[in-house]
């Protein structure tokens, strides 16, 4: 078992090891003292894998409750959140309980802003079954909603107290929703490790996805240790998500986070080259590398709807906001333009 300790303002482990599953009960009840644990999952999760976990925390002696959500990130709402801290307040759950996320980011960062929230706040764990939520959104402790006006518009910093990725869940996942998960993979290649890059471009996830996850986990944790509530450091993790976030926005979220993900890192490496940040060679080696990974490098949305997009960003702070920008492949930087110099960088970055 590979495990991975997080400090934080909580601190708590990240475990690693195919059939985890079978052992959810062990772990959380060596995590937290619950009486009673909500099991939240999307309605595709729930049949594959709410069955196994539901046995491992009853027969660690745990009180189970299930709540059903319906897929996708159209249902990251505040509808969705009421409903379950509807469910959670009828069935008297206290602070002394848990709510455990089985699922991908979407059902991760829902539960755990209703677990930030519920009755000021009560103990979650992360069963990420996704390749993007083990590597990325399981840790560190961002939890949201989404608004009609954008994602993540509503959150909170709510460090859970446990991750158990189990890599057999991949197994069901669909193709498309692996890849997505790739483009996070990679991304941690792009912001700080070179080596991994090329590691990656030899050999694919799928065959070493143990030492995958490990990798990403391992590089957010100490990203989160030095910048927990995202004021410099840790906005490196956001290398391709200012325009893909506006990718995802402009297409009502029919492009997956993971595909937008991948088409933003492909724009400001378009972009940084163009502006001389980094060399064509760099470039070409992201833009490359995401190809031979199956991802999507352009977008058809036309310049003035991509910027009104980005615009309505969190990221963003007064009339300027941040980019993230790769210097090479291993080492990105922090910059912060002007908003009114966005429609420049989109049409360096290829966006006619
Ligand atoms: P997702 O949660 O929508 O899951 C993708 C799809 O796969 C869903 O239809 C789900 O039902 C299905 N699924 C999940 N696991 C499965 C499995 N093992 N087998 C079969 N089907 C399975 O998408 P995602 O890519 O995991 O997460 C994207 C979300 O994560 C976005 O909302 C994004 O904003 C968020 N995110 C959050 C953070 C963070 O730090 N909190 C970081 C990155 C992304
Ligand atoms: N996925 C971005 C972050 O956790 O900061």
């Amino acid at each position: 078992m590979i495990r991975i300790p997080v400090e934080a303002s909580r601190n708590y482990e990240v475990l690693i090891e195919r059939g985890l599953l079978d052992r959810a009960g062990t772990e959380v009840r060596a995590a937290t003292r619950a009486g009673s644990a909500v099991l939240v999952a999307g309605e595709n999760v729930w049949p594959l894998y709410g069955a196994r976990v539901r046995r491992s925390l009853e027969e660690a002696g745990l009180r189970v409750l299930s709540f059903v959500i319906a897929p996708g990130e159209s249902n990251k709402t505040l509808e969705t959140y009421g409903s379950l801290l509807r469910f959670l307040s009828e069935n008297r759950l206290t602070r002394s309980d848990v709510l455990i996320a089985l699922g991908g980011g979407v059902t991760g960062d829902l539960t755990g802003f209703a677990a930030a929230t519920y009755q000021r706040g009560i103990d979650f764990i992360q069963i990420p079954t996704t390749l993007l939520a083990m590597v990325d959104s399981s840790v560190g402790g961002k939890t949201a909603v989404d608004l009609p006006t954008g994602k993540n518009q509503v959150g909170a910093f709510w460090q859970p107290a446990l991750v158990l990725c189990d890599p057999d869940t991949l197994r069901t996942l669909p193709e498309e929703e692996y890849r997505c998960g790739s483009a996070e993979v990679l991304k941690y290649g792009v912001l700080g490790n070179a080596v991994f890059f090329e590691e990656l471009l030899r050999t694919p996830i799928r065959e070493q996805e143990e030492h995958v996850i490990e990798t990403c986990v391992t590089m957010k944790r100490d990203i989160v240790r030095q910048d927990e509530f995202d004021r410099g450091l840790r906005q490196l993790l956001n290398l391709g998500h200012s325009f893909g976030h506006a990718v995802e926005a402009c297409s009502g979220f029919r492009v997956l986070h993971g595909q937008a993900v991948a088409i933003g890192m492909a724009l400001i490496a378009r972009a940084a080259a163009a502006k001389g940040i980094c060399t064509p060679e760099t470039r070409d080696a992201i833009v490359e590398g995401l190809r031979r990974t199956g991802l999507p490098t352009e977008t058809e949305y036309p310049l003035a709807e991509l910027a009104a997009a980005v615009s309505m960003d969190k990221k963003l702070s007064g009339s300027t906001m941040h980019l993230i920008v790769p210097v090479e492949v291993g080492r990105c930087e922090t910059i912060t333009v002007p908003l009114a110099a966005i429609p420049g960088w989109l049409r360096a970055g290829g966006v006619r």
